[in-house]
C-alpha cells in the first residue's frame, strides 16, 4: 500500500504509542510525516519522530525549532489522509469548532483530505456531553473515529477512554485508504548520521541440526534484530540483515537479506558481509553456543535411541570473538548483545573486553519487560568505561530507534 499519511499527535500519555503507529504505518507502505502539539512534546520528543520518519516534524507555526522553514500549507496539501492519534478532548473540541491556534490545529483546518481521529482521554472527559457533541459534529462532517477502547487509563481507573491500540488504528487507516486515491511520495529522506552507513545486523536464533527433522534451537524471536534493521533502513543506512530461522517480514529498504540456518552459516555470512565493507556490526542474533557433534543424515529412530539418549554437543565458533576480528576494518564499530542476570553491567563489561567490542547492549531477561519476544524491552548500553545509557521499557520498534541514536552519539563521545 502506498500513500501519504500526516500523523498528528496531541498531548496524551498515549503519544508514545504514536511512535509505534508511525512505524507500523511505514511498514504497511505508507509515507509518514508528523505534526505535534506542545503538549505532545512533553511526552515524546520530535527528534524521535524525525528519526522514525526521516522528515521534519511540524511543531511550531512561527518557524522555531523543529519546524523551521516548514510550510504548513505544503504539509497539509502533501497528505492523502490525516490521522490524529492520540486526540485529546481539547483537540477534539478545537477540531469540532474549526479553531486554528497552533501548528496542529491549523494543519488540520488546512487539510482537505479524509481525517481519522483516535480519541484518548479520561473516562469522564470522554463521556462529557461536550465531548460527545464535538465527536458527533466531527462524524456529521465526515470525520472518521476509531475508539476509544476500554482499559487502564493513565488516571488509574479501568474504563472507556483509552486510545485504540496502534494495530487497530493501522487497520482503520487501511480501511479508509482503500476508499481514496493514494499518491506515491518521492520526498527524499532527511540525511542523518545513519544515511549511507553500511550496517550489518544479525537477528534471530540459529538452528543446529540433530537429524533432518530435529534441531537444537533457542527461543530468540528475532524481534530486536529486525527492529534495528528496520530503524537503520528508515534512517537511510545500507542494511544487510543476516537472519536465523524466524517467521518475520523483512523490513522495507534492505540492501541484502541473508537467511541462514546454523551458527556456521551465520559465521560465514557475517565474514563475507564484513569483507564487503561495514561501518556498524550489530550482532543481535542469539547464536547457539553448541551444536550436535554429528548431524545424522536420516531421522534417528526413537526405538534405537533407548530410554535415555545422550546427545554430544561441541562448541560453535564464537562469531564475535573468533571470526569478526579477521574481517572487520579498524573503523567498523562492533556492538554485541548480552543476556545477563544478576550484575548485568559487570557481566556486560567482561563480555565487551573478552570479545573486544566497542559496545554491549545488555538486558536481563528476568526483569519484567525484558524477555524473549516481549514487545516491550529494556536495555543498558555499556562501553569500556561503564554504563552509557539505560533505556526505559519500550516497544522494540521504538527502542531500536533510540538505540541507534544513542549508539551514534556514544560513538562520538567515546571516540570509538
Ligand atoms: O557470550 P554470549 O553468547 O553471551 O555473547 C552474546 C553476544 O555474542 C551476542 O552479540 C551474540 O550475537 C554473540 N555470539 C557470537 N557467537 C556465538 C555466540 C554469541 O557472536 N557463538
Amino acid at each position: 500500500m502506498q500513500g501519504r499519511v500526516l500523523l498528528m499527535i496531541t498531548g496524551g500519555i498515549a503519544a508514545y504509542k504514536a511512535c509505534f503507529l508511525a512505524r507500523l504505518l511505514q511498514q504497511a507502505g505508507f509515507s509518514v510525516r508528523c505534526a505535534m502539539t506542545d503538549a505532545a512534546q512533553k511526552f515524546v520528543g520530535p527528534v524521535t519522530l524525525r528519526a522514525l520518519t526521516g522528515q521534519p516534524v511540524a511543531t511550531d507555526l512561527w518557524g522555531e525549532g523543529q519546524s523551521e522553514a516548514l510550510d504548513h500549507v505544503e504539509y497539509a496539501l502533501w497528505a492523502d489522509l490525516v490521522v490524529v492519534a492520540p486526540a485529546t478532548a481539547n483537540f477534539v473540541a478545537k477540531a469540532a469548532h474549526g479553531i486554528a491556534d497552533d501548528m496542529v490545529s491549523t494543519l488540520l483546518l488546512a487539510s482537505p483530505c479524509p481525517v481519522l481521529v483516535a480519541p484518548a482521554m479520561n473516562d469522564n472527559m470522554w463521556r462529557h456531553p461536550a465531548t460527545q457533541a464535538n465527536c458527533a459534529t466531527l462524524r456529521e462532517r465526515g470525520v472518521h473515529l476509531v475508539g476509544p477502547g476500554s482499559g487502564w487509563l493513565a488516571c488509574g481507573t479501568v474504563d472507556e477512554g483509552r486510545m485504540s491500540e496502534p494495530e487497530e488504528i493501522l487497520q482503520a487507516v487501511k480501511d479508509l485508504a482503500a476508499t481514496i486515491e493514494l499518491r506515491p511520495d518521492e520526498t527524499p529522506s532527511l540525511s542523518g548520521p545513519w544515511a549511507g552507513r553500511r550496517v550489518i545486523v544479525t537477528a534471530g536464533p540459529t538452528q543446529e541440526a540433530i537429524d533432518p527433522v530435529r534441531a537444537v534451537v533457542n527461543r530468540s524471536s528475532g524481534a530486536m534484530g529486525y527492529a534495528l534493521a528496520a530503524a537503520a533502513c528508515a534512517a537511510g543506512a545500507e542494511v544487510t540483515l543476516i537472519s536465523g530461522p524466524v517467521d518475520r517480514l523483512a523490513p522495507r529498504g534492505l540492501k541484502q537479506h541473508l537467511k541462514v540456518g546454523n551458527a556456521q552459516e551465520m559465521a560465514e555470512a557475517v565474514a563475507a558481509s564484513l569483507d564487503g565493507g561495514c561501518d556498524w556490526l550489530l550482532m543481535a542474533a542469539a547464536v547457539a553456543d553448541f551444536r550436535p557433534a554429528t548431524a545424522a543424515d536420516a531421522k534417528l529412530k526413537k526405538n534405537e535411541l533407548g530410554e535415555t539418549w545422550r546427545l554430544d554437543l561441541v562448541r560453535n565458533p564464537d562469531i564475535l570473538k573468533e571470526i569478526v576480528p579477521d574481517h572487520r576494518s579498524d573503523d567498523t564499530v562492533v556492538v554485541g548483545f548480552a543476556l545477563e542476570t544478576g550484575d548485568v553491567v559487570n557481566a556486560a563489561q567482561a563480555k565487551l573486553q573478552e570479545k573486544k567490542l566497542d559496545f554491549v547492549l545488555a538486558n536481563d531477561p528476568t526483569q519484567a519487560g525484558s524477555g524473549f519476544g516481549d514487545t516491550a524491552h529494556q536495555v543498558t548500553l555499556v562501553d569500556p568505561d561503564g554504563v552509557v545509557w539505560e533505556s526505559e521499557s519500550l516497544p522494540k520498534p521504538l527502542l531500536a530507534v533510540h538505540i541507534l541514536d544513542r549508539l551514534e552519539a556514544a560513538r562520538h563521545g567515546a571516540g570509538a
